[in-house]
């Protein structure tokens, strides 16, 4: 590889949400940097922000302006390119050296989502295939593999939105937890995918929307991006859930991954666990849509999923009030696991698999591509 070159990030198609800026895009050539759209600060504000190193990178992943499985991926992509620009005229051993210390920073930032760790092995394989050509074409042999996985990811989303497009009811109701769309993802989303391609193909529904505390990335994000791409959105306390599918106004439930082990079994934002219960007692069916980089199956079960636990003041202060005794123990897991036999199918890339057993994810691993 000629170490000069110049590589130009990927255009993306983003479809019904191109007019937001992107969740995340690497600017200019070899000597660019990672923009994000800074989550935190949503709906209020549409603001970007710049990452020039792998620490600006962490910051913005550990705070939550760039989140969800997918897109933590990616911009742990980046960022392990950006850590490792400045090593570039080391000798490839001491290169690949560095390239390892930064991978293990980055990994270290979120541990629930397998996309993460996912993605640093894939920038640092493209480096090591290189090693014979020197750190310069090591380096840019990184920044490609970043930016296709950027891509693939864009792609593998539209396909899971295909692949489950027609779980949605014309007319009905759709119930989602957390974020799992565009703002999650380089563009379309994983569960919220399946809405804007059911939307595309002119069903009509009304997605609700639960808040998802304790960050409202559901109230704060979903609802955003839903709004944005003109869907009808309604937006319920999270224990509203619960009685709104008694009710019979949702006739199906769509949630995105963290990470899903061997079985099925399905780690996804805290919360999530409570609705497939009451999805299960009201006969509501439980899909769950991800790509396969979702996909951890070195872990047999839920039980050996690591669930971050963040500062207790995320939900003892809301929007910078207390809302709790100053003092106060909080209990803050950020995610929590659905036992595969609660779900009725996942979609991913590869199509719907129903219903989830063990072996039908590992088939879901031997289709092509
Ligand atoms: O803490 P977050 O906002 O990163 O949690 C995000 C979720 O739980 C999403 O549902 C999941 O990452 C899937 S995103 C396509």
């Amino acid at each position: 590889m000629n170490a000069t070159t110049d590589i130009p990030a990927p255009r993306i198609d983003r479809g019904c949400l191109a007019a937001l800026p992107p969740t995340l895009e690497w600017v200019g050539g070899c000597d660019g940097l990672l923009r994000i759209l800074d989550q935190t600060q949503l709906p209020a504000r549409v603001e970007t922000r710049t990452c020039a190193t792998a620490e600006a990178v962490w910051e913005a992943i550990r705070s939550l302006r760039v989140r969800g499985a997918p897109a933590i991926g990616v911009a742990a992509a980046y960022g392990l390119c950006l850590g490792a620009r400045p090593f570039r005229t080391l000798a490839p051993a001491a290169f690949l050296a560095k390239v390892g210390e930064v991978g293990t920073y980055l990994r270290g930032c979120r541990p629930t989502a397998v996309n993460l760790a996912w993605a640093v092995r894939r920038v640092t394989e493209a480096a090591e295939i290189q090693a014979t050509h020197g750190s310069a074409a090591m380096w840019e042999a990184m920044l490609i593999e970043a930016h296709a996985l950027a891509e693939e990811d864009a792609a593998i989303c539209r396909q899971i939105g295909e692949a489950g497009a027609d779980l949605i009811p014309d007319g009905g109701g759709v119930l989602t937890h957390c974020n799992a769309g565009a703002l999650a993802t380089v563009a379309h989303g994983t569960a919220l995918s399946l809405l804007y391609v059911a939307h595309e193909r002119g069903r009509r529904f009304r997605v609700f929307v639960d808040e998802t505390r304790p960050l409202l990335q559901g109230a704060r994000l979903t609802a955003f991006e839903l709004l944005a791409a003109g869907l009808d959105v309604t937006v319920l306390c999270d224990g509203a859930a619960a009685s709104l599918l008694r009710s019979g106004s949702v006739q199906v439930v769509v949630v995105g991954a963290d990470r899903i082990a061997a079985n099925g079994d399905t780690a996804n934002k805290i919360g999530t666990y409570g609705v497939a219960l009451a999805a299960r007692q009201h006969g509501v069916p439980f899909y769950v849509a991800a790509p396969r980089s979702t996909f951890d199956r070195t872990l047999d079960s839920g039980a050996d999923i690591p669930i971050e636990e963040r500062a207790g003041d995320e939900v003892g202060v809301v929007c910078g009030t207390a809302v709790a005794p100053a003092g106060v123990r909080c209990y803050n897991p950020a995610f929590d696991v659905t036992p595969a036999e609660m779900i009725t199918g996942i979609v991913t890339e590869k199509g719907v698999l129903k219903p989830v057993t063990e072996a039908g994810i590992a088939e879901i691993f031997r289709r092509g591509g």
